[in-house]
């Protein structure tokens, strides 16, 4: 691409209107037909949706709720987490993963990360449980859209005695090696369908799959006040229900959720070979002082399914925001996922978390830059990142 092309290449960290401008002609009458029914709370749409989660997601329930947090929420009121409890989840994850413990009153015990895959680390959550008595609960994340280690997290919640939800949010239809999907071996399985995600409605929702009958019971009743049959509460719940006009919207972008996630994989496919031939290596291998400064995700295990939700690289920490600058001055956009590891964020400071005590999502949170890896981006955006991103990093080196 010549220097003139190049600069007439807008690369946003997301374009949802692409995506939109594909389904146009199938979402517009689906929400015709939600308005013209005026049924909008409940309803054959979200029952639908439901039903074809839970086979997707290959469990026996799934059950709308208002979003990917309330997702975690619920799960872990149902599991019967409240005050006095603690909860084991990963410090290198999006806020909601603990947010949603504190709220029920009980205790985010934070955890390190794997450096190479950046999904919660089993050897310091072994490490968790010799240090905090009161455990009640493991929330492992699929981060970025990769399975995370699931046996180990269900050996730990075996040997304990508690059940493992698993943050999902990231990652539907995602599988580990044996081709298992997410949500589905866990207690209780959560996902988002924020519009960023793979399968992301328009607007806020989200969705928690179960094997469990009881666990499946309480979390219908409690994701309505409690209620159960009508105006007679036995607990409290919430108001936390995914509306008749994101059912509507998600099926239909359900029959593209599969190509959407294979776009995705063909365009980290692309970024790794040519990250990889300008002598970058992959996460497994940290930044040292010889070679090429940059690190591509290392591959999923054979067999497992990488949704990349999101495509993460590794620069070192003295240029990362410089390099991020120069992108974006090259109109590529680009995020931090995430600039502040949970340990260290302020409102959990009465917990007494140090620097230092989580070093490899310590340093995830200094070097990581998210790059734009949505399916309907075209080769000619994808060489402009991959060629902006490997000059960038040199220019920067060689200062
Ligand atoms: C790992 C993780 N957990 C939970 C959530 C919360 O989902 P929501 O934004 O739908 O509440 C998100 C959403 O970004 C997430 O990425």
């Amino acid at each position: 691409m010549t220097t003139a092309t190049a600069a007439a290449v807008n690369v946003p960290l997301l374009d949802l209107k692409a995506q939109y401008a594909t389904i146009r002609s199938e979402i517009e009458p689906v929400i015709k037909e939600v308005i013209e029914s005026q049924y909008f709370i409940g309803g054959p749409k979200i029952a639908e949706l439901e039903c074809q989660t839970a086979g997707y997601c290959q469990t026996k329930y799934a059950i709308g709720c208002a979003n990917g947090s309330d997702a975690i929420l619920l799960a872990l009121q149902a599991l019967g987490i409240g005050p006095g409890d603690a909860v084991v989840c990963p410090t290198f994850t999006f806020f909601a993963t603990a947010g949603s413990v504190h709220r029920l009153g009980a205790q985010p015990v934070f955890v390190d990360v794997d450096p190479a895959t950046y999904n919660i680390c089993p050897e310091s959550t072994r490490q968790a449980f010799r240090c905090h008595k009161n455990i009640k609960a493991i929330v492992p994340v699929h981060l970025f859209g990769q399975a995370a280690d699931l046996d180990a997290m269900l050996a730990i919640g075996k040997e304990f005695g508690i059940p493992v939800v698993e943050d999902a949010a990231q990652a539907i239809g995602t599988e580990d090696p044996q081709g298992r999907r997410v949500g589905s071996r866990g207690a209780i399985g959560t996902f988002s369908y924020f519009p960023s995600k793979n399968l992301g409605g328009f607007g806020d929702g989200g969705i928690i799959t179960t094997n469990d009958d009881a666990l499946a019971t309480r979390m219908m009743r409690l994701r309505n006040h409690g209620m159960e049959p009508k105006y007679y509460h036995d607990e409290v719940g919430m108001n936390s229900r995914l509306d008749a006009l994101q059912a509507a919207v998600l099926l239909v972008k359900m029959r593209h959720l599969d190509a959407w996630s294979a776009g995705r994989q063909r365009n980290a496919a692309f970024y790794d070979s040519a990250f990889a031939a300008a002598g970058a290596a992959d996460s497994g291998t940290p930044l040292s002082a010889g070679g090429f400064q940059l690190r591509y995700p290392k591959a999923a295990p054979k067999g497992a399914r990488h949704i990349y939700n999101q495509y993460t690289i590794r620069v070192p920490a003295a240029i990362r925001d410089a390099v991020r600058q120069d992108l974006a001055d090259r109109k590529i956009g680009t995020e931090i996922y995430y600039p502040v590891p949970l340990h260290l964020q302020k409102c959990f400071a009465h917990l007494h978390y140090t620097r230092g005590i989580f070093p490899h999502a310590e340093l995830a949170a200094l070097e990581a830059i998210a790059l734009p890896i949505y399916p309907d981006l075209v080769p000619a955006q994808l060489e402009h990142v991959a060629a902006s991103v490997i000059e960038c990093v040199r220019n920067r080196m060689s200062r």
